[in-house]
C-alpha cells in the first residue's frame, strides 16, 4: 500500500515552510511596507517592483479548469526541471534513495540525481522503446522512492504503452513520475485522468513546447493534493515571476490558437516521416508522438557537422546507448523543414 509519509524525506516532513510577508496577513490593504520593494514603482514598468503571487492563484484556477483538475492538485514550477528538482528533494536523502530511469531518456533526471547526491538505477528501453515491465519491476529495491517514465518518450518519440505504466503504478511503492513534456503532441489521453485512482502518481507537463512558451519558464506537476502541498512546502517561494504569471494567464484564453499549431506542427512531422526515409543517408525513421523525430542515419556525426556548417542544428544522440547513429531533429516551419530536407538529400555519404 502507497503511503506518502513513509516515503517523504523525514527533514521535509519536519520542516516548516518560508512564510512570505504577504501570506502573514489576512484582510486589504493598500500601504505595503512589509516586504521591503520599492515602494516608487520599477524601472521594468507595469507593478514589476511587488513580489508575485508564491501560490499562483489565479495561474492555477485557470489551469485546473482546462486540465480537469483541481488547483490544489496543481503544482506550478520555474520549468518542469524545477519540478523534477524538488521530487528528489522531497522524496530522495543524498547517498541513501534512488530514483530509477529508463533509458534513452531525457537528460536532466540522471543531472538532477546527480546534483542532489541521489543513486540512479537504470533499465533501458526495449529496442523498441517500450518498458521491459517485468526488469523493472525486479530493478525497484527498497530504497527505489521515484520511477521517471517519459511519454512520449524524449529523445525516441513515443508514448509508452498504457499497459506498462498502469503495471507498474500498481506494482510499486514509491512515485510513478509520468513525464508528458510531449503529450499536446500525441493522441492519447493524459495521465492526469487517472489521478484520483492512484496516489502514487505524478505527471509533469509544460508550457514549452506545445504551447510555445520557453522563454517563460513554466512547468506543472500534478499530483494528490496532499503529494503538492509537499512540493510548494519546499519551492522557494515565488519561483514563478510575475512577467509570467501574467503573460501564461492571457495566453491560457487562447486554446484555439494552440490547437491550430498543434495542428500545423503534427502534419509538419508528418511530411517529414514520409520524406525523410527517401533519403540516402536515412535508414530508419523512428515513430513519433512529439514535435521530434528521431532518426538513424549511416553517419551521425558526419551529418551533423555538415548540417551545423549549413546553419541547420539538430541534436546529434549518437553518443547515446540505444540511439546509435541516430539524429533527434525538432519539426520545424514548412520551410525549415524544406530546406533540412534538401540539405539533407545533397550530403555525400
Ligand atoms: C521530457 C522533458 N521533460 C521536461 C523538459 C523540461 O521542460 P521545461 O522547459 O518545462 O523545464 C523537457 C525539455 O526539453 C523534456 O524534453
Amino acid at each position: 500500500m502507497f503511503n506518502l509519509e513513509s516515503i517523504v524525506r523525514p527533514n521535509v516532513l519536519r520542516m516548516k515552510p518560508y512564510a512570505s510577508a504577504r501570506d502573514e496577513f489576512k484582510g486589504n490593504a493598500n500601504v505595503f511596507l512589509d516586504a521591503n520593494e520599492n515602494n516608487l514603482g520599477s524601472l521594468a514598468g507595469e507593478n514589476y517592483n511587488r513580489y508575485p503571487d508564491p501560490h499562483q492563484h489565479k495561474l492555477k484556477t485557470t489551469i485546473a479548469e482546462i486540465k480537469g483538475v483541481k488547483p490544489s492538485q496543481i503544482f506550478l514550477g520555474n520549468g518542469s526541471d524545477e519540478a523534477i528538482d524538488l521530487l528528489l528533494r522531497a522524496f530522495c536523502t543524498p547517498g541513501i534513495d534512488a530514483l530509477l530511469c529508463l533509458p534513452p531518456t531525457y537528460g536532466m533526471y540522471e543531472v538532477s540525481a546527480n546534483l542532489n547526491d541521489v543513486r540512479i538505477d537504470t533499465v533501458q528501453l526495449t529496442p523498441e522503446f517500450q518498458i521491459p515491465v517485468g526488469e523493472v519491476v525486479q530493478s525497484i529495491k527498497p530504497e527505489t522512492k521515484l520511477l521517471f517514465i517519459c511519454s512520449p518518450n524524449n529523445p525516441t518519440g513515443n508514448s509508452i504503452n498504457p499497459e506498462s505504466i498502469e503495471t507498474l503504478l500498481d506494482n510499486f511503492e514509491g512515485i510513478v513520475v509520468v513525464d508528458e513534456a510531449y503529450i499536446d503532441f500525441a493522441t492519447a489521453p493524459s495521465w492526469t485522468t487517472r489521478l484520483e485512482d492512484y496516489p502514487n502518481l505524478v505527471v509533469l507537463q509544460t508550457f514549452s513546447k506545445a504551447w510555445g512558451m520557453a522563454g517563460l519558464r513554466l512547468g506543472m506537476a500534478f499530483g494528490s493534493k496532499q503529494l503538492i502541498a509537499i512540493l510548494d512546502k519546499i519551492k522557494p517561494p515565488y519561483n514563478v515571476n510575475e512577467a509570467t504569471q501574467e503573460l501564461v494567464l492571457q495566453a491560457l484564453d487562447k486554446t484555439e490558437v494552440l490547437k491550430d499549431m498543434v495542428e500545423e506542427i503534427v502534419q509538419e512531422r508528418e511530411l517529414l516521416m514520409s520524406a525523410l526515409p527517401q533519403l540516402k543517408v536515412v535508414e530508419s525513421v523512428y515513430p513519433s508522438d512529439a514535435n521530434f523525430i528521431l532518426v538513424k542515419v549511416t553517419d551521425a556525426t558526419g551529418l551533423y557537422n555538415y548540417l551545423l556548417d549549413k546553419g541547420i542544428v539538430v541534436r546529434n544522440r549518437s553518443s547515446l546507448k540505444g540511439c546509435e547513429g541516430c539524429l533527434r531533429i525538432s519539426v520545424g516551419t514548412l520551410e525549415e523543414n524544406q530546406e533540412l530536407l534538401k540539405a539533407i538529400a545533397e550530403f555525400k555519404i
